[in-house]
């Protein structure tokens, strides 16, 4: 069953993209995905048994600190009061213990909840979620590091509050509380019931490979190595950028629905922009793990990236080969990304993208969308 991406409740959000974010996730059904539903979950612990230098490094990476509880947030820890004024509007974040209480005032009302949830690491905005009448909301105001301190949520800035709740944050509605937490979290999902008693916060080894109670029985009992387990490494370019990265990241698939492609939004969504490089499209080979460590952390120097370019793309004089059949470039020879990945300024996000639409980027040329 593939569930329907809810275009209404986008349409009325084209803007918003963190809306966006919301609705468009999970457009693949289970059966297609080769990351399954986490159900039997074990936990990290049980693999780092077996596996401790793979447990060790992932365990250090943004991935894994997808999201964060209020009390283990590192932001709110290091940051004990956070201000933000706009208009008549006043947005606090204050530590108190292990708690982060969010205050939003307008002059005249007041409204206080403490957080429950910290989405996202900073880099590029961290948004809070916290329960108000027995709903789930998202903040109005996301931390950005950039800045080291709140501005709007992306997609907010624009729109004027009708009350004082409204100033504070958006209502989730129960599907995309659930989806939230499916991409940002392991376990946290059964029956495609939100489990949140069951849930590890940030993303983990049984998020990308499923669950693990078969492999571990198996490799106990003394069958073959790696039993019970996936082969992730034999999956294709394909399968890995629009199935197993594209669950969370957004497939291209999934792209193609929303009104516009998301416009320049879409550039959050690197399985979709990949998906129309001249690189992909000739070459299929080209998967997110041929460039990123799945266990590590994201490698920024360009330099890095060279080698992967240069696996296809010949240099200079020298002779393609079945394998490295891709063209020479006449103007570089290194730091291939800094010109073909540029980085996209997103208006409000305090962050700066990377288009992976591998392309030719001429100087005052518009966005492809
Ligand atoms: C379909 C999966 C999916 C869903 C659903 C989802 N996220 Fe994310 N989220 C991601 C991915 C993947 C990234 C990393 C994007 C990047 O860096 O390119 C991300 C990044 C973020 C960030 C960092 C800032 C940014 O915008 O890049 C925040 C904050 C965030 N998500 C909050 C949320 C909240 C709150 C919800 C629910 C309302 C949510 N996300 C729903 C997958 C998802
Ligand atoms: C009792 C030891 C043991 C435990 C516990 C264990 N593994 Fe393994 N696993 C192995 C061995 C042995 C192999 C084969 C050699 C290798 O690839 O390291 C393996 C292989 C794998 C592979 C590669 C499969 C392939 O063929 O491509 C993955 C992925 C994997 N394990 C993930 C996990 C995850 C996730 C967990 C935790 C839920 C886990 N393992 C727990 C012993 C274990
Ligand atoms: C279960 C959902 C999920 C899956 C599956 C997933 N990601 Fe992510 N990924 C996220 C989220 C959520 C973030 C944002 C982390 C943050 O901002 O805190 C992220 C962030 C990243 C980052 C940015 C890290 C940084 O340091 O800025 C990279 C790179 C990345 N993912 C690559 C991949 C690759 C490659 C795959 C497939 C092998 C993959 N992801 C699969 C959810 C997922
Ligand atoms: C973001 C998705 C993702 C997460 C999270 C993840 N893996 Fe993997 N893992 C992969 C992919 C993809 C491969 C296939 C090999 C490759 O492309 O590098 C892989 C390969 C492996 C392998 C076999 C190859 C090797 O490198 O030895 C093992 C073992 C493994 N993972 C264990 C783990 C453990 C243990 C964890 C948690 C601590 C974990 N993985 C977390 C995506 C992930
Ligand atoms: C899997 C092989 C492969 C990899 C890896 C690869 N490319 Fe390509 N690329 C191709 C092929 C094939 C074409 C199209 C035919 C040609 O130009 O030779 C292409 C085309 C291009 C083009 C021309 C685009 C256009 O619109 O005309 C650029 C620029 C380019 N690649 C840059 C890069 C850069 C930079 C990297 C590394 C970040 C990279 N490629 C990685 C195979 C690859
Ligand atoms: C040809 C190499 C290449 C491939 C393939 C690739 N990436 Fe990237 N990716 C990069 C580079 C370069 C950066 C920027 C690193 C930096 O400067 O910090 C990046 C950054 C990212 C980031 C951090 C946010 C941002 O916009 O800078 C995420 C998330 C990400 N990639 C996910 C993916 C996913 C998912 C796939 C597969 C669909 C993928 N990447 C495939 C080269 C690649
Ligand atoms: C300083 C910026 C810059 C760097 C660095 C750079 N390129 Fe280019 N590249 C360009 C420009 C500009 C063009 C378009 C040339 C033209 O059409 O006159 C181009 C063209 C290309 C093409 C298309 C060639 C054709 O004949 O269609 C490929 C492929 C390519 N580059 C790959 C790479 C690779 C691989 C690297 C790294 C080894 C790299 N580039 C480094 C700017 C750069």
């Amino acid at each position: 069953m593939k569930r329907k991406i809810r275009l209404a409740l986008v349409l009325a959000a084209m803007m918003a993209a963190a809306i966006l974010l919301a609705t468009a996730g999970q457009g693949l059904s289970q059966s297609q995905s080769p990351r399954p539903e986490p159900q039997r979950y074990l936990g990290v612990q049980a693999c780092a048994a077996c596996h401790a230098e793979i447990t060790e490094k992932q365990q250090k990476s943004m991935l894994a600190k997808a999201m964060q509880p209020v009390p283990d947030c590192q932001i709110l820890t290091s940051h004990k009061e956070l201000k933000f004024q706009s208009g008549k509007f006043t947005f606090e974040i204050k530590r108190q213990g292990n708690q982060s209480l969010y205050t939003v005032s307008d002059g005249a009302a007041q409204i206080s909840v403490p957080l429950l949830y910290c989405f996202g690491q900073g880099k590029s905005g961290q948004t809070y979620v916290y329960e108000y009448n027995g709903a789930k909301y998202e903040s109005r105001v996301s931390f950005y590091t950039a800045i080291e301190g709140l501005d709007f949520t992306l997609g907010y800035a624009k729109d004027i509050p009708a009350n004082i709740v409204e100033a504070a944050g958006r209502q989730l509605s129960v599907d995309e509380t659930r989806n939230c937490f499916q991409c940002h979290t392991t376990g946290s999902t059964a029956n495609r019931q939100l489990n949140l008693e069951k849930m590890v916060p940030g993303v983990h080894c049984e998020a990308c490979h499923g669950p693990g109670e078969k492999h571990v029985a198996a490799m106990k009992a003394g069958e073959k190595a790696g039993a019970g387990m996936k082969k992730l490494g034999e999956l294709d370019g394909d399968d890995i950028n629009q199935k197993l990265c594209g669950d969370c990241h957004r497939s291209a698939e999934e792209v193609f629905e929303l009104p516009n492609r998301a416009g320049i939004n879409s550039v959050r969504f690197q399985p979709y922009r990949i998906f129309h490089s001249r690189c992909y499209s000739a070459d299929r080979r080209i998967g997110c793990t041929a460039c990123h460590d799945p266990h590590g952390d994201l490698e920024a120097s360009a330099a890095f990236y060279d080698s992967k370019c240069l696996a296809c793309h010949t240099s200079k004089n020298e002779k393609a080969t079945a394998d490295r059949n891709a063209k020479a470039c006449p103007t570089g020879k290194s730091k291939c990304t800094d010109c073909h990945m540029p980085k996209i300024d997103l208006p409000g996000a305090h962050f700066k993208f990377t288009d992976h639409r591998i392309r030719i980027a001429r100087e005052g040329a518009p966005y492809p969308n």
